[in-house]
């Protein structure tokens, strides 16, 4: 492994492309080893025991293919995997929830957050936690939207049912009078037109992928690893259906999705 190698981003599955399509845009230069874990999505209902367990055998294998750092691309996975695998992987490692967290607390003007993801990441506390040891005066209303995951693989981005249940989800968290809005799971950056287009203006959406390869730029530098790479050379892999996740990368990435690696034995990576 050298500050040439490439930095391994996962997720349960297409969603963390939200976090790589940033990592692109703010660090041109450098590589990616993507794993989307699409044969054991959603991550969101499971248990953290079961969350640890995929997160540590993907870590594993992302680690044999000789990557510098490991980017948690996946909210329900940063949640509750993050301290575990930071105990065991001695490469640096980040997640999506803290740098959201920090992007919150600069977007709010009247302390009130309002933060929406999946229901491990909702009842883990972890953006509360986070939230309330930077500034205890600060008020956190929390909601799990477990639908939208589904509308969003369903490309339903435009839709009566997508706008009506974004109505139902943040009704009460309008009512507590947030002034910004955590998009705390990877695949809702993608409702993000949507969910504006509702809230309106004075709600401002953060998004924690930029917040995330801002503070990947910044581990890399401080750990001497930013690639002297003049071309970048992305590699996909993916636990099932390489097909239909071709056809979602296309959509999302701003690179061209060559090929897509199947890995049908992730389990047995420990
Ligand atoms: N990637 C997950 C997250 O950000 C959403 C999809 C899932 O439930 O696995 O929490």
């Amino acid at each position: 492994m050298n500050s040439n190698s490439p930095i391994g981003v996962f997720d349960s599955g297409v969603g963390g492309l939200t976090v790589a399509r940033e990592i692109m845009r703010q660090l041109p230069h450098e590589s990616i080893i993507y794993f989307g874990d699409t044969a054991r999505v959603p991550y969101g209902n499971k248990s953290a025991d079961t969350i640890i367990t995929y997160s540590k055998q993907i870590a594993h294998f992302l680690m044999k293919q000789d990557v510098k750092a490991i980017v948690i691309a996946c909210n329900t996975a940063s949640a509750l995997a993050l301290e575990a695998l930071q105990q065991e992987i001695t490469i640096p490692i980040i997640g999506v929830v803290e740098p959201g967290a920090k992007a919150a607390l600069k977007a709010t003007r009247n302390n009130n957050i309002g933060v929406i993801g999946t229901e491990g990441t909702i009842n883990s506390d972890i953006y509360t936690k986070f939230l309330k040891a930077q500034n205890p005066a600060i008020n956190v209303h929390k909601k799990a939207c477990p639908l939208f995951v589904p509308l969003v693989e369903e490309g339903m981005l435009k839709d009566p049912v997508t706008d009506e249940m974004i109505r139902r989800y943040t009704k009460d968290l309008i009512d507590l009078n947030i002034d910004s809005l955590v998009l705390g799971c990877t695949h809702y950056p993608l409702l993000r037109n949507a969910i504006h287009n509702i809230l309106g203006d004075s709600i401002t959406l953060v998004n924690p992928a930029y917040e995330t390869a801002i503070s990947l730029g910044e581990t890399l530098k401080e750990h001497n690893l930013l690639t002297t790479n003049a071309e970048a050379n992305h590699v996909f892999y993916v636990s099932d259906g390489a097909d239909k996740f071709k056809e979602f990368a296309g959509t999302i990435l701003p690179c061209n999705v060559v090929e897509i690696n199947d890995i049908h034995n992730i389990e047995t990576y420990n």
